[in-house]
This record gives structure tokens, C-alpha cells and sequence, in this order.
């Protein structure tokens, strides 16, 4: 192959990012690949949009199959959002032969079995780093790196809406409300910020990386789940008094007895390593039997640091592709095996 395309389902928040960086890259990442990747075509709900970008003429569209029928596009890249059109469109992507990379954490959660077997299917890949904890390599890690542990416990924050607002509670005293416009208004939020503050997003985040290091398929209703709406600004200051930081957990551990998950607002003292991870900033504990405890940190939402995951992603596929390779990392995992009724 002398050029890879890329199809851009989406030019929002990621799918800008996911622009910049392959454009403002495009030379280094030439040079690390072998070959250009160039953006072929963007799928928008509404061409006329400014999108403080200078785009060629044409670039947008929006008709999918524009993407989906153009046979010098190899790889499409999902960052939609939502569930319903997100996985028709991805399902058919494989079904043409194209590679995916997604951003879709609520995707992969709810059908990830379903895509993997498409992928498979058509011999192609299907990459989806940046649908937890943003910028941060967490999926990657845990499929190859700490791939040889038995991995015993996860402990995350892995939303950086609420934990963006619960650092703005704390340091300025601001209200729940002032602080989610705050993050919706830098682009953290989801198109309905609900998910991330009642927790499922950080929810859907746990099932994926749970499904990962456990080996097994872990379902969202598998997960018990309390967000952070019913926390306050004095909440917040009183902890502080008591020499406390409250953040929104996500755990995961393996016992004999099964698996245990759940996601819920927690007191931790000042001085755990946790307590120090405030913004947009996530960060995820992970204990394996060789390896001990690891811990990712970075930022968790947002343009640029997501795009970075899901441009590695890119870059990823297209090497696979260029070597004639795709598909060729298996998933073993999301096969239901064991998880323990939540005795909460
Ligand atoms: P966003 O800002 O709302 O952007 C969505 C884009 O998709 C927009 O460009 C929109 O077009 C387009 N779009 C949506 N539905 C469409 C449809 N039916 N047909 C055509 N175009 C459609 O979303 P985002 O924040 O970039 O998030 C994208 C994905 O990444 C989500 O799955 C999200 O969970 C995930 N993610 C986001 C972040 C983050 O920090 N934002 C981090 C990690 C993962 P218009 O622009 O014309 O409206
Ligand atoms: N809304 C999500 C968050 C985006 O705040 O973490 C990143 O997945």
C-alpha cells in the first residue's frame, strides 16, 4: 500500500483532535508507519458548521457511505458518540473490509462481543484505546503488557467530568451546576452529561477494563453504580476538615469467589496517591501477581489527549494493514466466565 485512508465518522470534540494530529503529525507519523495516512472524507450531521479549521473543500459530508463505499478508505474512525447509529455504522465498516478504531466506551460495553466477532469475521482490526480514560494507555497495557499477571484488583478514576467538578467543588467552593457547565463547556462532558454524573460512564469504563484484566465479560447491570449528584460543595469542605478527599471510585476485584464491581463516591484519605489526582486528570491502580501495583495516570477527556489515543490507534491499524497483518491480534476476552452477584 502506498497511502492509507482514514474515514472521520464525527468532527467534534475527539474528531477534531483526531484532524490536528494527523495532520500537524502527518510527517512523523509518515516516517513511524512507512506510508501516509491521509483523511479522506468527515462525516458531520452539519456541513455548515464552523469548525475553526481550515478544511478542504468537499472533505465533509453527510452521507456515510460516502465513507463506507470508497475503496481507498482502509480504516474508519468512529467518534460519533451514541449507540444505535455508531454500531450500524462500525458493524458495516468491518462487514466492507475496513478497520475500526472507536472512541465509544458505551459501544464497546454494551456490544463489544458482538464487534469483536465482526472483526474477526473480516479479518480486520478493531482498536478502542481512547474509550477509557482518555489519553491515558490503560486498554493496550492490560491486553499485552500485564497480559502474563493474574490481575487481582483495578481502582480508578476514570471519569474526568466528575472528577474535573468534584477538584472545582473543593478548590473553589463552586456549586454542582456552575462546576458540570464548567465541563461541559471545555468539552469533558457527555452529549448528555447524566452518564457521567450518575456514573455510567465511569460504569461502562469499569465493564471494559474489568472484561480485559479479568479475562471475562463483565456487564453493566454486573456493576453496582451510585454517582455524585447527591454530593455538595459541604460535603466536600467537611470531608476536608476530617483531613479527607471524596472521589468518584471505580473498582474491580477478583477473589476466590468471584468478581466484584462497582462504582460509587468515596472518602480517601488526603495522603493516598489517589486523593492527589484532581481536573480532568484520571488515573488507574492496577495490582498483578508478578508484576505488583502499576499505576496509569494522564488526562482523561478532552480534544487533543483523547485523539492522541485514537490516532496511535490509526496508526496501528495502518501498520497492520501495510504489513498485510490486520486481525491479527485476537481478543480473547468478553466471554461471560464469573462475576459475583453484588452483595453491596
Ligand atoms: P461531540 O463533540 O458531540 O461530536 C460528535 C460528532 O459526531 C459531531 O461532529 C457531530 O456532527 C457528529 N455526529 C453525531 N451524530 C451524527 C450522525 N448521526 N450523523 C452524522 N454526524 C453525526 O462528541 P465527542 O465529545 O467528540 O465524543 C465522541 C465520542 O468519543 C463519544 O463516543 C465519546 O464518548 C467519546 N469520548 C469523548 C471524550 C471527550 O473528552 N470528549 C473522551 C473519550 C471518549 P456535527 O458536528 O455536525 O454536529
Ligand atoms: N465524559 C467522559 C469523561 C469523556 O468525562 O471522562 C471521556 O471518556
Amino acid at each position: 500500500k502506498k497511502e492509507i485512508g482514514v474515514g472521520l465518522l464525527g468532527m467534534g470534540t475527539v474528531g477534531r483532535g483526531v484532524y490536528r494530529i494527523l495532520t500537524d503529525n502527518r510527517a512523523g507519523i509518515e516516517e513511524k508507519v512507512g506510508v501516509p495516512i491521509k483523511i479522506k472524507k468527515i462525516l458531520v450531521r452539519d456541513p455548515a458548521k464552523d469548525r475553526g479549521l481550515a478544511l478542504s473543500e468537499g472533505l465533509l459530508t453527510t452521507n456515510v457511505n460516502e465513507l463506507l463505499d470508497d475503496p481507498e478508505i482502509d480504516i474508519i474512525v468512529e467518534v460519533l458518540g451514541g449507540v444505535d447509529q455508531a454500531l450500524e455504522y462500525a458493524l458495516s465498516a468491518l462487514g466492507k473490509g475496513k478497520s475500526l478504531v472507536t472512541a465509544n466506551k458505551d459501544m464497546i460495553a454494551l456490544h463489544g462481543k458482538k464487534l469483536f466477532a465482526a472483526a474477526d469475521a473480516n479479518s480486520r482490526d478493531l482498536f478502542f484505546e481512547a474509550s477509557v480514560a482518555g489519553g491515558i494507555p490503560i486498554i493496550t497495557p492490560l491486553k499485552e503488557c500485564l497480559a502474563a499477571n493474574r490481575i487481582t484488583q483495578l481502582i480508578g478514576i476514570i471519569n474526568g467530568t466528575t472528577n474535573y467538578m468534584l477538584s472545582r467543588m473543593s478548590k473553589e467552593g463552586l456549586g454542582f451546576q456552575e462546576a458540570l457547565c464548567e465541563a461541559q463547556s471545555l468539552g469533558y462532558a457527555e452529549a448528555d452529561p447524566s452518564s457521567d454524573v450518575e456514573g455510567y460512564d465511569a460504569a461502562r469504563k469499569l465493564t471494559i477494563l474489568a472484561s480485559i484484566a479479568f479475562n471475562t465479560r463483565l456487564r453493566l447491570d454486573q456493576v453496582f453504580v451510585e454517582g455524585i449528584t447527591r454530593v455538595t460543595a459541604e460535603d466536600i469542605a467537611y470531608a476536608a476538615n476530617l483531613n479527607y478527599t471524596v472521589k468518584l471510585l471505580a473498582i474491580a476485584r477478583e477473589s476466590s469467589d468471584g468478581i466484584e464491581a462497582r462504582v460509587h463516591p468515596a472518602l480517601l484519605p488526603k495522603n493516598h496517591p489517589l486523593a492527589a489526582v484532581n481536573d480532568v486528570y484520571n488515573a488507574i491502580f492496577v495490582t498483578g501477581d508478578a508484576v505488583g501495583d502499576v499505576m496509569f495516570f494522564g488526562r482523561g477527556a478532552g480534544e487533543l489527549p483523547t485523539a492522541s489515543a485514537v490516532a496511535a490507534d490509526v496508526m496501528s491499524a495502518a501498520r497492520n494493514l501495510v504489513n498485510n497483518v490486520p486481525g491479527m491480534i485476537g481478543c480473547t476476552c468478553f466471554e461471560e466466565k464469573r462475576v459475583k452477584p453484588m452483595g453491596l
